[in-house]
């Protein structure tokens, strides 16, 4: 009887150890879909606005004559003032020049 209860007991054991080294699961996360267009200031637009929220929020921003400069600085002035994007001031002017002749 004790050592039935013992084989027991230590078949649990074996049954656990295996449970906690069980091997790590490994995956790839999926490419990343939506990129930015090249252009002018590429880089500093890569670092002021990728924090919050991917690069499709200004591509499906709309498009045409009616949405350039003066488009562009109201988005980027309302993610500071409004969302309080971290973005420096000597920043602003040159995302706004590649908004606005990239998109
Ligand atoms: C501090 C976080 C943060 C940063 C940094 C940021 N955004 Fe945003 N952005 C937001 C939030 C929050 C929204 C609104 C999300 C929603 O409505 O689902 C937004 C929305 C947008 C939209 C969609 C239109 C709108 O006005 O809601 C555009 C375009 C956009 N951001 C562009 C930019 C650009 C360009 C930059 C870089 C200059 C930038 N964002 C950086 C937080 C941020």
């Amino acid at each position: 009887m004790t050592s039935k209860l013992l084989a027991s007991l230590a078949a649990i054991a074996v049954l656990s150890i295996g449970a906690t080294m069980a091997a790590p699961v490994n995956y790839t996360l999926p490419e990343e879909t939506a990129a930015f267009k090249p252009g002018p200031n590429l880089d500093v637009v890569q670092n002021n606005c990728t924090a919050c929220h991917s690069a499709d929020y200004i591509k499906t921003q709309p498009q045409g004559e009616k949405f350039k400069k003066d488009f562009w600085q109201a988005e980027v002035t309302k993610m500071i003032k409004v969302y309080g994007a971290p973005i420096d001031q000597v920043d602003v002017g040159k995302i706004v020049e590649y908004l606005s002749t990239t998109y």
